[in-house]
């Protein structure tokens, strides 16, 4: 039997520069979509997989981001004097069990693979999960729920794949992937941002992941890859290379890219519209524009 998977790390070190002048006092992960940050709705997703340890890597300046899962005393004595009882529990959804988040931090911007690297020793000898919170991923069932149940059958390795357009996979880890029609596809090999027209496919891997511990250990040896960084995908494919059991997962679901701004802003319009408060008065602003818009034209 394949173990559970009980621990996430999510890479949150990153500068955010993307959204300056934002980021140069918010970290990125606490920017909303909608009414929460970002980084929320990839905490969430973990908990409906199963996850009960949140691993944090972080760096300088993530100050936020700590405080945003502690507890607010203050803010809670006055809202429960108001008899604020909503907002109580919004809040209260938002804290963390005592124990259950760790934090450590990434002292070098040395890449994502040496992101998670910086979390082994609280990993330690078992699976694990990876959540990148810029990939949002609205699905009826949660993505990394949808893994974990793939993965409760294959063992080994499993990563969320994605179709992109050719002239869009030098931004993403690219699979090799033997050819079949089910999600869940056995990789032959893995490329980080490959050269334009390099690609072995136009199957990108988006930010979902779960690792075995012999993953973390190729990181401790590997070179710097793609952009002097140490490459989470340059560990899976030797992972490839030597055991072969590595798949990619075609989940179901739309993803939003909100490491970029077009992502960022359409993510927000399609949750949105989703809301049962807020979707009508949106749409029907969204009406209002486009007609105008064509007007102007
Ligand atoms: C990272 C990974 C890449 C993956 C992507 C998904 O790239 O290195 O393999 O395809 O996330 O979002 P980044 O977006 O950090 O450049």
């Amino acid at each position: 039997m394949n173990r559970r998977v009980t621990k996430a790390v999510f890479p949150v070190a990153g500068m955010g520069t993307r959204f300056l002048p934002a980021t140069k006092s918010v970290p990125k992960e606490i920017m909303t979509l909608v009414d929460r940050p970002l980084i929320q709705y990839a905490i969430d997703e973990a908990r409906a997989a199963g996850i009960t340890e949140f691993i944090f890597v972080t760096s300088r300046g993530k100050g936020a981001l700590e405080d945003y899962f502690d507890r607010a005393p203050e803010l809670e004595a006055t809202l429960r004097a108001k008899g604020k009882t909503q907002l109580l529990n919004v809040l209260g959804a938002t804290n963390m069990d005592s124990g259950a988040i760790a934090y450590v931090r990434q002292n070098q911007a040395l890449g994502l693979g040496h992101a998670v690297w910086c979390a082994r020793h609280l990993i330690g000898d078992e699976p694990f999960a990876v959540l990148l919170p810029d990939d949002v991923i609205a699905a009826e069932t949660p993505c990394l729920k949808q893994m974990v149940e793939a993965y409760e059958k294959t063992g080994g390795n499993m990563i969320a794949a994605m179709e992109v357009a050719p002239e869009l996979a030098s931004s993403y880890g690219i699979m090799d992937v033997a050819p079949g029609v089910g999600r869940v596809l056995p990789m032959r090999g893995m490329v980080e941002k490959p050269a334009p027209g390099a690609q072995p496919s136009n199957l990108a891997a988006i930010g979902r992941y779960i690792l075995t511990p012999d993953v973390l250990r190729h990181l401790g040896d590997i070179e710097a890859g793609v952009g002097g960084e140490i490459q989470l995908t340059d560990a899976i494919a030797r992972e490839i290379t030597q055991r072969q059991n590595v798949h990619g997962f075609r989940f179901e679901g739309q993803r939003y890219d909100c490491g970029s701004k077009a992502g960022f802003l359409q993510a927000t319009v399609a949750f949105g519209l989703a809301r049962s408060d807020l979707g009508e008065e949106l749409a029907q602003f969204l009406g209002d524009m486009m007609v105008q818009r064509q007007a102007a034209e």
